[in-house]
């Protein structure tokens, strides 16, 4: 089961979790504080968006073993949202049941990725998005799902501007660049983050920019062509994007962060199932002195109150899948 749990959509693929065993049926998980994102996500509200869909996973694989995963919520107490405590996030404990029926939503845990491709403009038809709709009255959190032309249009600027102030900033840059995998070895080496057959750049394409162009060392010490590119595809892969979504909920407690997570992680699950490519795009969410101004306004626009949160935002379309990130060994998950 945490096989499949770890296959959990995280941010940057940092994979932020460990595990604690009680006995064979019962673990505590927390947050690994070696695997954060303090300059992108510097109160680690979305490493608790990834708890949260860690859980979800686990839960919906535990069905397909027969078993109902009860989940007890910060058991030794929730700690604010702008520090994490080496307190427990969830202990879980996992139930023999002949009541519990596989969820339909096992055979995507498989199958669901961020796709981070170009898509294709093409728009979710009124069946699509009631079904999408509808998730909304299942979850604590809720959702919104936007693709006039005017609304497009507006995200598209305000996505690619988001990502232009996240990447004129070295230390963030570097962090990005520290989960980028320049190439197979890297990839193969850390089992972890993310590389160009992650955003769908394969073939001689894929070899010539890592023979000739990409490098750690040059990009670590020079960031700047990193960020630019990172603009761009930024701006190419929203402008190829009609649709958009995204979850709300009306505090930012750790536990309404977790809970988001869960529901972010059932919409990818659902999307994939629809056979919808999904990807997340965070930046103009993201809580750095130098974003805020930018999600006021895009809050503003789309009159989101306030003292809301937007937990996730999201692009949806059409795209050809890609190859899957990587995950590291579960044994590397478990504690002790
Ligand atoms: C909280 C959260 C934030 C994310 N933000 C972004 C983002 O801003 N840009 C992006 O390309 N992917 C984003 N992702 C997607 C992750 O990069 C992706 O889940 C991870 O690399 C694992 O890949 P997979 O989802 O295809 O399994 C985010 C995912 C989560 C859970």
């Amino acid at each position: 089961m945490l096989a499949y749990a770890i296959l959990a959509p995280n941010p940057h693929n940092i994979q932020p979790w460990l595990i604690k065993l009680n006995d064979q049926y019962s673990f505590d998980l927390f947050v690994d504080q070696q695997r954060l994102l303090p300059e992108t996500d510097p109160f680690a509200r979305q490493i608790h968006i990834g708890q949260g869909c860690f859980l979800e996973t686990l839960t919906i694989a535990a069905t397909a073993y027969g078993f109902k995963a009860e989940i007890d919520y910060f058991p030794q107490g929730e700690y604010s949202n702008r520090v994490i405590e080496s307190l427990p996030v969830a202990r879980v404990v996992l139930t023999k049941s002949d009541d519990v029926k596989t969820d339909p939503l096992f055979v995507q845990l498989l199958k669901r990725q961020s796709n981070k491709r170009e898509y294709d403009n093409s728009r979710l038809n009124p069946a699509q998005k009631s079904q999408l709709q509808a998730l909304a009255d299942t979850t604590q959190s809720s959702f919104t799902l936007v693709d006039s032309e005017p609304d497009g249009q507006y995200l598209q600027r305000v996505l690619t501007e988001a990502m232009a102030v996240e990447s004129g900033h070295k230390a963030r840059d570097l962090e990005t660049i520290n989960m980028f995998r320049f190439n197979d070895q890297e990839v193969q080496k850390f089992r972890d983050g993310f590389g160009l057959e992650h955003a769908g750049v394969s073939g001689i394409k894929k070899i010539m920019l890592e023979s000739f162009f990409l490098d750690r060392e040059k990009t670590q010490k020079d960031p700047s062509e990193f960020a630019k590119q990172s603009v761009d595809i930024t701006r190419s892969i929203s402008a190829s994007t009609s649709s958009f979504a995204w979850i709300t909920t009306k505090g930012n407690s750790r536990l309404q962060q977790v809970k988001a997570g869960r529901d972010y992680c059932r919409l990818n699950l659902t999307t994939a199932a629809m056979g919808l490519a999904q990807h997340p795009m965070s930046q103009v969410l993201e809580e750095y002195e130098d974003m805020l101004d930018l999600q006021q306004q895009f809050k503003q626009h789309f009159q989101i109150k306030e003292h809301h949160t937007v937990q996730m935002l999201v692009r949806l379309g059409k795209a050809e899948k890609t190859v899957h990130t990587p995950r590291r060994l579960v044994s590397s998950l478990v504690l002790g």
